[in-house]
């Protein structure tokens, strides 16, 4: 037997595992889009997600039942499918009948053993149709599936826009739909580059993008702006980190709907999906730091902004 040069295989780097989970259920385009900019990026992917729209179902938690009369959403499977399913042309692409934390659990403690041979690297969900900030984190399903995820041990990221609507997965892309992506690409990518860990334990990050529009309408005219997820109660929350020439951090409500630019926010909260102390927020902002713009000085009464 001839040895071909070609046995000798490059030194390939290890692909980052990551499960990607939502809340409009596993056929809304977002999410697969989100998929395919993560894997062109280099991550070895796999989406484990609702079979239907569970938006607002928060942190919800059901063992996964066999799929009603409807069949799952966009037509993306017949009455009476099993409990758990794949589709047919991308095993990993897969659906649970159950919440958006019940499939973000399954798919760290089951496909990943399938697909990674072990648990993933991170976890994202979304890009959730429609905004998730201040008091909405708290019942949304984004970031229950995010903060599940955190609860598993597992670095997440809740990712959610203002433009768009429940879309189907085959429908053609819009052009929020590539920027969404693309921003959250960047964000785990500068998350995932800083090495491990990723995150702090017990933290989950926040990110919250403005509208796509004539004034918004490609990757580069956003910023990203760390904020907080509830608005500061004077004299009684104690300092946030220290950025931008401040110990506030903005409101992310009020980074989001700032119309001076196209700023994203990026906060950071703790399994009750509340912020969490300067010093975590510090481990956060290091990481991120790359990527973090300061809102422009005229705006920074955008701090006193209330809810
Ligand atoms: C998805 O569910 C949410 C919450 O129940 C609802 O507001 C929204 O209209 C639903 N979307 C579709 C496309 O049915
Ligand atoms: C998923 O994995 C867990 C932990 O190994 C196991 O207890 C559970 O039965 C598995 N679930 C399914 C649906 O296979
Ligand atoms: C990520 O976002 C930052 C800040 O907006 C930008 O400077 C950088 O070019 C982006 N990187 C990629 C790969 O898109």
């Amino acid at each position: 037997m001839k040895f071909s040069a070609f046995l000798v295989l490059p030194v390939a780097a290890q692909a980052i595992n990551i499960v990607i989970s939502n809340d409009d259920g596993w056929a809304e385009i977002n999410i697969r889009e989100l998929y395919n900019c993560l894997t062109r990026a280099g991550f070895n992917g796999l989406i484990s997600a609702p079979a239907e729209n569970k938006s607002g179902t928060g942190s919800s938690d059901e063992e996964p039942e066999e799929v009603g009369e409807d069949g799952c959403e966009f037509a993306s499977c017949p009455a009476g499918s099993p409990p758990y399913g794949k589709s047919e042309s991308e095993p990993r692409f897969n659906y649970v009948n159950s919440y958006p934390v019940t499939s973000m659990r399954y798919g760290i403690q089951n496909l990943s053993t399938t697909f990674f041979q072990g648990p993933p690297d991170i976890a994202v969900a979304g890009f959730n149709v429609g905004t998730n900030l201040g008091i909405v984190t708290s019942i949304s399903g984004t970031v229950g599936a995010a903060v599940e995820a955190v609860k598993e041990g597992v670095p997440a990221i809740a990712f959610s826009g203002s433009t768009g609507h429940q879309t189907a997965w085959n429908a053609p892309l819009q052009p929020y739909m590539t920027i969404y992506a693309d921003l959250s690409a960047n964000v785990t990518q500068t998350l995932t580059s800083s090495g491990k860990p990723y995150l702090p334990e017990d933290v989950f990050v926040n990110v919250n993008f403005p509208a796509v529009n004539d004034r918004c309408h490609s990757t580069s005219s956003f910023k990203f702006v760390f904020s907080r997820i509830y608005p500061a109660v004077p004299v009684f929350t104690p300092d946030d980190v220290e950025t931008c020439g401040s110990k506030r951090l903005p409101v992310e409500r009020s980074v989001v709907k700032n119309t001076a630019g196209c700023f994203a926010s990026i906060s950071v909260g703790n399994t009750d999906k509340v912020d969490v102390d300067a010093e975590l927020q510090a481990a956060v902002l290091e990481k991120l730091k790359g990527i973090l713009s300061c809102l422009p000085e005229d705006e920074k009464d955008a701090r006193k902004m209330v809810l």
